[in-house]
């Protein structure tokens, strides 16, 4: 089991906030008076570079947070993840979802059960049923082939498929996959306009097959569906689960054959790489998914085997505790120069903020640290033109992952160039920043008058200071994106275990849905009342009275 104290307890601790105290002073161009710092502080990884260079910290930083690393017993909560220790204590439960996608050393059993049997096994399945949907031979009930397929799911039965759905769409060959999360009927109506119950297959992803929003969507779902086909018996080949919960899926009148299985040691926001992954098999095709699952493995390798400093999860992860815990920085941003990747800010918020979003240390204290960052992003040059105004010129340090392919996969003019023109441009100016002498020169040289250029000037002066990463890959292949999400995943372990709080539970996500539930109640039913704050009692007969 994993050593239980806190980090700020640590030698390293004290000694890191000597060493912040130096560096806050420096600025971060300042720091680049060191030539080398580029070859200092970037790891090469396959086709992936990743350079961190343009951070606030110094070799000896860098020394401190390893060593931070070491008395939080990094190195061995690494091993018991990958062994299969239940690492998950509050859930009683281990933590396997690299065993989803290690085809190298298929050993380790899980209460008794052989587990790599059993994900060969489903993963067998996945790829005769993803065949059979590309290929045509799967028919709907008409006879027909299916042309589209919607995934009804929420949180991590949604996010990790529909953003490698979005992410590979250069890829996609197969019916066109829809994604169905919001219990907000619209969600579902819009969705369903375009589409003929005769070639829609729907895809019911839910670990636990209890999910409020994802039960209501397959019931309205499987309505709207019968509608037309009429005959329960057409549901067979329309219909199909992706879940850990035979007995509800069977209750729900889903054939027992058409349920994808996974298991408890795959926690919802890593599920990506199960049975939840399934519209990413119908969409570029099995073989696709497959590679996917491989890029993912050589991440799991990288984070087992390279040395801590060379390890890219586990840099990331420090130099997010550096900046929460001792910068206090509230924030940290995640900017793909890359549209497939749209959606990756949306799946990391839950990735990251879910598992470290705790209060809690292991012991069950209350923490006396900083935890899990807010997490936000979008893509660029979108984001230049919305919120980089903040980062650039407002009273937060936020520091931001800045990721780009060296090769576009749609050549398109200069596109690309003025793409990464930018990109580079953004992590220079966030870092450099521009001083008043600077900006009066230019006043000057634009021959603004000397009144108007003193009352301007203040506004035009940029910080700089504020730290980057630059992650740079050839091209979006599925095995790329496969690491690169991996990559994030095992950043985000590696916070967990410095924070010392148990990142794979959720149970900040319970008393919202208990509410709900008997809130629900008192909407439907005319004299069902319980005792609120007057507010919520109030908001409730306002609604009411629709
Ligand atoms: O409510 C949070 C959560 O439990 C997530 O952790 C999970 O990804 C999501 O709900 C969906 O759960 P399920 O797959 O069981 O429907």
């Amino acid at each position: 089991m994993l050593k239980k104290i806190h980090p700020t307890y640590t030698n390293a601790w004290e000694k890191l906030l000597r060493n912040y105290k130096e560096i806050k002073k420096t600025h971060l161009k300042d720091l680049f008076k060191d030539k080398k710092r580029f070859e200092k502080f970037s790891i090469k990884f396959d086709d992936m570079l990743f350079d961190y260079s343009k951070n606030k910290i110094t070799g000896t930083t860098i020394e401190l947070l390893l060593e931070l690393a070491d008395e939080m017993a990094l190195e061995k909560a690494i091993a018991s993840m990958f062994e299969g220790d239940k690492i998950n204590e509050t859930e009683n439960r281990a933590v396997l979802h690299t065993a989803l996608r290690n085809f190298k050393s298929r050993q380790g059993k899980q209460d008794g059960v052989d587990i790599h049997s059993e994900i060969e096994k489903v993963r067998k399945k996945m790829k005769i049923f993803s065949d059979a949907l590309r290929s045509g031979g799967w028919k709907g009930y008409a006879g027909k082939k299916i042309t589209d397929v919607v995934n009804i799911g929420i949180g991590g039965s949604d996010l990790g498929p529909y953003m490698v759905c979005e992410a590979l769409k250069f890829y996609a060959d197969g019916p066109e996959v829809h994604f169905v999360s919001n219990v907000d009927g619209s969600h579902l109506a819009e969705t369903l306009k375009k589409l003929s119950p005769e070639t829609t297959l729907f895809l019911i992803a839910s670990k636990t097959f209890t999910t409020q929003e994802t039960m209501t969507n397959a019931y309205s779902a499987r309505d709207w569906f019968l509608k037309k086909a009429k005959d329960k018996k057409n549901v067979k080949k329309h219909f199909v689960a992706l879940s850990t919960n035979t007995e509800k899926v069977v209750e729900f009148g889903i054939d027992k054959d058409n349920i994808f299985e996974f298991w408890d040691f795959v926690g919802g926001r890593y599920s990506l790489w199960s049975a939840i992954g399934l519209s990413i098999a119908v969409s570029v095709g099995y073989e696709k998914f497959e590679e996917l699952l491989k890029g993912a493995e050589a991440a799991d390798i990288h984070f087992r085997t390279a040395e801590h400093s060379k390890n890219i999860p586990v840099i990331m992860g420090l130099l997010g505790v550096w900046y929460a815990d001792f910068f206090g920085a509230e924030c940290e941003m995640v900017l793909p120069y890359d549209q497939y990747l749209h959606r990756f800010p949306a799946f990391l918020q839950q990735l990251s903020m879910e598992s470290n979003g705790k209060s809690v240390a292991r012991d069950g204290s209350q923490v006396t640290h900083r935890t899990g960052q807010i997490l936000l992003g979008e893509p660029g040059t979108n984001g230049q033109h919305s919120f980089y105004q903040l980062i650039h010129q407002g009273t937060h340090m936020i520091p931001a992952d800045f990721l780009c392919a060296k090769k576009p996969l749609n050549k398109m003019g200069d596109h690309h160039e003025k793409l990464l023109s930018n990109f580079l441009a953004q992590t220079e100016a966030l870092m450099v920043g521009r001083t008043k002498e600077e900006v009066i020169a230019q006043l000057e040289a634009a021959n603004v008058q000397q009144a108007d250029a003193r009352k301007i000037y203040p506004h035009k002066i940029f910080k700089g200071d504020n730290p980057t990463n630059s992650i740079i890959y050839d091209s979006l292949t599925p095995y790329t994106l496969g690491k690169l999400i991996a990559l994030y995943e095992h950043k985000v372990f590696v916070q967990g275990v410095i924070w010392n709080i148990f990142s794979f539970d959720q149970w900040g996500v319970e008393l919202g849905k208990e509410l709900a539930g008997r809130i629900l109640k008192e909407l439907k039913e005319e004299k069902a009342g319980s005792v609120h704050d007057c507010s919520t009692s109030g908001l409730i007969k306002y609604l009411k009275k629709r």
